[in-house]
């Protein structure tokens, strides 16, 4: 008997609920095949239930989410709910209260997928941003005064603690290592401005290097990063930022891979609970549709299984979805794949089912 993983899944907001729907479906089509199982417990967390009952989080939700191993996100973001809220009251609140101090967005252009840059493809576009998920400007550190009025002050301090720059750039040299492709770990910042900051930053990134002789280190300023994202993505192996910044770069690199319909992400805490999602957001237009993009959600679950050490489950999954995009789907945008959601799950599923 293989083992058994207890995972919570959090469908939430808009068409999140569909697109977690395909991606269980494969998961469990994987888990079937290569003889795991997964013990799922649903969660209604997000906008219509903070509409009913005025709470984003339960008290008591994330004590309660520690019992599993892993978590399923769908999407968070509600037409209804002013932004913000539930951003920062679910999934914000869950990275920083489970210490999912790694958010990890990998950034692979699979063959058969459109990138909008020319004359680039998947031999190019294939690399891995480690942005630090608990700290800078995220932290929520400053305030306001005089509020309303002509003297108002706002301050948004990004907080960076040695402690937590340094387990971020350990993380991204340790998978750089793991990843075995370039051996290349390059540091995303601006020291020519913030040189509080990324003064720290760029101190500890070489002094943790010296345990790491393999592995050859870049830095890069967050403008020219993206610059190069654009003009040459091949250059890049592991990126290794700060919240901030790696929330900017990611979206990019999601575009450059294909766009929200196949882009995902996990929050990670290596010694604790990690959190899976798709990095687009919740789609409120296409709900009920069946024609979002399901892709996302299932490349999330197949980070999952990869986190739990199932890596044969999550190659195949890998490997279905590569098969799906290079020979069944028209586009990856939503209303356009030339398959409705389900459709899409099920020819993944299936391919999973047939893996050897
Ligand atoms: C992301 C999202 C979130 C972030 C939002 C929804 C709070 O954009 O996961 O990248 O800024 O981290
Ligand atoms: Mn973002």
């Amino acid at each position: 008997m293989g083992n058994t993983y207890k995972i919570a899944v959090i469908p939430g907001d808009g068409t999140g609920p569909e697109v977690i729907k395909e991606g269980v479906k494969v998961l469990d089509a994987a888990a079937s095949k290569f003889g795991f199982d997964l013990d799922m417990t649903w969660y209604d967390y997000g906008g219509d239930r903070y509409l009913k009952t005025g709470e984003v989080l339960p008290e008591g939700a994330a004590e309660d989410l520690k019992q599993y191993k892993a978590i399923y996100l769908g999407a968070i973001g509600h037409p209804d709910v002013k932004p913000g809220i539930l951003e920062k009251g679910i999934l914000l609140a869950l990275r920083f209260a489970l210490d999912q101090y790694i958010n990890l967005r990998p950034v692979i252009l699979y063959p058969g997928v459109d990138t909008p840059l020319k004359d680039k493809g998947p031999e190019d576009i294939n690399f891995v941003v480690v942005r630090e998920n608990t700290e800078g400007l995220y932290a929520g550190a400053g305030g306001v005064l005089k509020k309303g009025t002509p003297d108002e002050v706002a301050v948004q301090e990004s907080i960076n603690t040695r402690k937590g720059v340094e387990r971020c750039i350990r993380y991204a040299y340790e998978y750089c290592r793991k990843r075995n492709q370039k051996k290349t770990l390059t540091l995303c910042g601006k020291t020519n401005v913030l040189t509080f900051a990324f003064d720290l930053w760029e101190r500890a990134f070489y002094e943790i290097g010296e345990e790491y002789p393999d592995i050859k280190k870049e830095y890069a300023h967050v403008d020219a990063t993206c610059m190069w994202m654009v003009k040459n993505p091949e250059w890049f192996d592991v990126i290794v930022t700060d919240n901030m910044f790696g929330d900017i770069i990611t979206d990019l690199g999601a575009m450059i891979q294909g766009g929200m319909g196949i882009a995902a992400g996990g929050n990670i805490n290596p010694e604790g609970v990690s959190m899976f999602e798709p990095i687009g957001g919740s789609a409120p237009k296409y709900t009920g549709k069946n024609v979002i993009n399901p892709l996302a959600a299932i490349c999330a679950g197949q980070m999952m299984l990869d986190y739990l050490g199932e890596e044969d489950a999550a190659k195949a999954v890998e490997d279905a979805v590569k098969k799906a995009v290079s020979q069944d789907l028209k586009s990856l945008s939503a209303g356009k794949m030339g398959y409705s959601t389900t459709e899409v799950g099920d020819l993944v599923a299936g391919y999973v089912k047939e893996a050897s």
